[in-house]
């Protein structure tokens, strides 16, 4: 079965521009027709697997790079979004709600200067959020490129892309910092509460 991408209905975002919007989404496109291609050419190439071989692992270590890339920028865009019964556009984090509160124990106040530090870090990747229900506590990470890094079977509570074509256009080369400022200053906390609520419930 093949993925067709998402649509999302994305506010005006401050600091974001349209255009960088509209090439990100680009991008996000590429990645679900890329898995797409990849996912055909290897049922072709599991009729041969010896004549194949080469081909066949190359494509093997792409796939999860394709995936990645898909599903991780459905989580980033959504971000923007909100919940479906509400209005979309940046919401605050609620400091009373479960997540605020597990914020507060488990970083003293400094989730998002601790956050802001992984995403600032050098090379493309992604900040990542996750929460482990077993071990019951986050765990932040930086996903390399979008596939490395992981903490597997753990579900994402926040997703940050740190690649520069998430920034370029709107501040440079050198402008991830005010690009991170300008993410959490049009985040819609509601989604992330969400994610909380439900991967601490599973
Ligand atoms: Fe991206």
């Amino acid at each position: 079965m093949e993925y067709t991408p998402k649509t999302f209905t994305l506010p005006t975002l401050d600091g974001i521009s349209q255009k960088s919007v509209d090439e990100h989404l680009g991008l996000y496109q590429g990645y679900v027709k890329n898995f797409n291609a990849i996912s055909k050419k290897l049922v072709e190439y599991a009729a041969d697997t010896e004549a194949n071989a080469h081909a066949l692992s190359e494509l093997i270590r792409r796939k999860s790079f394709e995936f990645d890339g898909m599903r991780l920028h459905e989580l980033y865009f959504e971000q923007f979004e909100g919940l479906p019964a509400q209005a979309g556009g940046a919401k605050a984090l609620d400091d009373n709600s479960d997540l605020g509160k597990a914020f507060a124990t488990e970083y003293q106040g400094h989730f998002l200067e601790y956050f802001k530090a992984i995403a600032s870090m050098r090379g493309p990747g992604w900040a990542m959020l996750y929460f482990d229900p077993i071990g019951k506590q986050f765990q932040a990470g930086f996903s390399g490129e979008q596939h490395l890094g992981h903490f597997v079977t753990l579900p994402v509570i926040l997703a940050l892309d740190v690649w520069e074509h998430a920034f370029i256009l709107d501040y440079g080369a050198q402008g991830k910092g005010k690009y991170i400022d300008a993410f959490f200053k049009n985040l819609n906390w509601s989604v992330i509460e969400k994610r909380f609520s439900t991967a601490a419930n599973s």
